[in-house]
C-alpha cells in the first residue's frame, strides 16, 4: 500500500479587526467599487495592535488540533508559511511550538510569499512520505498589514492578515496528497517585493507591487502550474471536484478557473471577506469551506499560488 499524508483537520484564525473597503476612501484615492469590481474584495482583518504572526498561527493551530480530536504532543513536525515572522529570527514555527508546550519534533518556517502554504504542504507531504515525520502541522500565517505603505493605492487596498494550518497525517491508501509542482523564477525579482530587509536596509521595509504585470504571470503560470499537478496526479480537469486558489483576486481565479475549464460552482472563494492574506489564504479557505460541509470524502482538490519571486505551485489532493 502507498503511504500519503491526509488532512485529518483544518484550522484558522481571523483578527477581530474587520475594515470595510470605504476605510480606504479618505485615505487614498480609491473607491469600495473600484476595489470591488477589480479585486472581488469587500473588507479584510487587520491585527490588532501588537498581535504577532505567531500569536495567530497559534490560534489556528489550535483550532485544527482540536477538530483532529488530537494534543499537541502528537505533532512531529511543524512548519509555518510566512513572509512576515514576528522577529527575523527565531522562526514562528518554534514560537508556535513553544506556544502549544511542545518540546519534541521539529519546527521551521518556510519562505515563498503567497505559494509559502503550497510550498509548505509539499515538503511536509515529502517528509511524511519519506518517513521522518507522522503528523505534521502545516499553517500559513501572515501580518501583511504591517509591511504595507499606507499612501500607495495600488497595494495598501488588496491585503490582509490572518492564519489557516492543516493537521497533515501519514496513512495507507487513496487518500491524500497525489502530487505537487513547484516552480521559481527569481529574474522576476522586482515584480513583487519588500524594500527593506535585514542585509540591505536593517528595516522590514514595505511591499512594492507592479499589480498589472504580475496580473498576467498569475493568470497564466497558475493555470500552468495546476495542470501540471493534475498531470502528475494521473488524473484530468473533468476530475477535479475543487479548486482551492489562493485569495489574491477574483479576476485572477475566474481566469484560472476558466483555463482549467473548471465551473465557478466548484472554486472556492473567500477573498472578499479576507482579501490577499498571502501565505494564509489557501489554509483559510480550506478551513471555511471544511467548516461549512463543503468537501465529501474523495473529492478531488487541487490548490494553487503565485507570489513574490516569482514563486507559483500546485498541490493535488484526494479529501
Ligand atoms: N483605487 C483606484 N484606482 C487604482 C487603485 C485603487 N486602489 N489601484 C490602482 N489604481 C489605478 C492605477 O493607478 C491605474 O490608474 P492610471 O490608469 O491612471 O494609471 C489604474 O487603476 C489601472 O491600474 P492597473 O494596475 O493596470 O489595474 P489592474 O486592473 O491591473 O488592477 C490589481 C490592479 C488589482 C493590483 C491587479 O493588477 C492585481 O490583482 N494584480 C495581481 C496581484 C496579485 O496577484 N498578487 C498576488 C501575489 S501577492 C504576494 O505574493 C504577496
Amino acid at each position: 500500500m502507498t503511504i500519503r499524508s491526509v488532512i485529518r483537520a483544518t484550522g484558522q484564525y481571523l483578527p477581530e479587526r474587520i475594515v470595510e473597503n470605504s476605510w480606504f476612501e479618505d485615505k487614498v484615492d480609491t473607491s469600495d467599487e473600484w476595489i470591488r469590481s477589480r479585486t472581488g474584495i469587500e473588507r479584510r482583518h487587520f491585527a490588532a495592535e501588537g498581535e504577532t504572526t505567531s500569536q495567530m498561527a497559534i490560534r489556528a493551530a489550535e483550532d485544527a488540533l482540536n477538530r483532529a480530536g488530537m494534543s499537541a504532543d502528537q505533532i512531529d513536525a511543524l512548519i509555518v508559511a510566512t513572509s512576515t515572522p514576528d522577529l527575523t529570527f527565531p522562526s514562528v514555527a518554534t514560537m508556535v511550538q513553544a506556544g502549544l508546550s511542545l518540546k519534541t519534533g521539529f519546527a521551521f518556517d518556510v519562505q515563498a510569499v503567497c505559494a509559502g502554504f503550497v510550498f509548505a504542504l509539499a515538503n511536509a507531504d515529502g517528509m511524511i512520505r519519506s518517513g521522518q515525520a507522522q503528523r505534521v502541522l502545516v499553517i500559513g500565517a501572515e501580518t501583511f498589514s504591517r509591511i504595507l505603505d499606507w499612501e500607495d493605492r495600488g497595494t495598501c487596498v488588496l491585503f490582509g492578515d490572518g492564519a489557516g494550518a492543516v493537521v497533515l497525517e501519514a496513512a495507507e491508501g487513496e487518500r491524500g496528497i497525489l502530487a505537487s509542482d513547484l516552480n521559481s523564477d527569481g529574474s522576476y525579482r522586482e515584480i513583487l517585493y519588500v524594500d527593506g530587509g535585514v542585509s540591505t536596509t536593517g528595516n522590514a521595509g514595505k511591499l512594492r507591487m507592479q499589480g498589472n504585470v504580475l496580473f498576467r504571470h498569475a493568470v497564466e503560470k497558475l493555470a500552468e502550474t495546476a495542470h501540471a499537478a493534475i498531470d502528475k496526479a494521473g488524473l484530468t480537469p473533468q476530475d477535479v471536484d475543487w479548486l482551492v486558489p489562493h485569495q489574491a483576486n477574483a479576476r485572477i481565479i475566474a481566469a484560472t478557473a476558466q483555463r482549467m475549464h473548471l465551473p465557478m460552482e466548484k472554486v472556492i472563494l473567500t477573498v472578499a471577506d479576507h482579501g490577499n492574506t498571502s501565505a494564509a489564504s489557501i489554509p483559510l479557505a480550506l478551513a471555511v469551506a471544511d467548516a461549512a460541509g463543503r468537501f465529501s470524502k474523495g473529492d478531488v482538490i487541487v490548490t494553487e499560488a503565485i507570489g513574490g519571486g516569482l514563486s507559483w505551485g500546485s498541490v493535488v489532493l484526494r479529501w
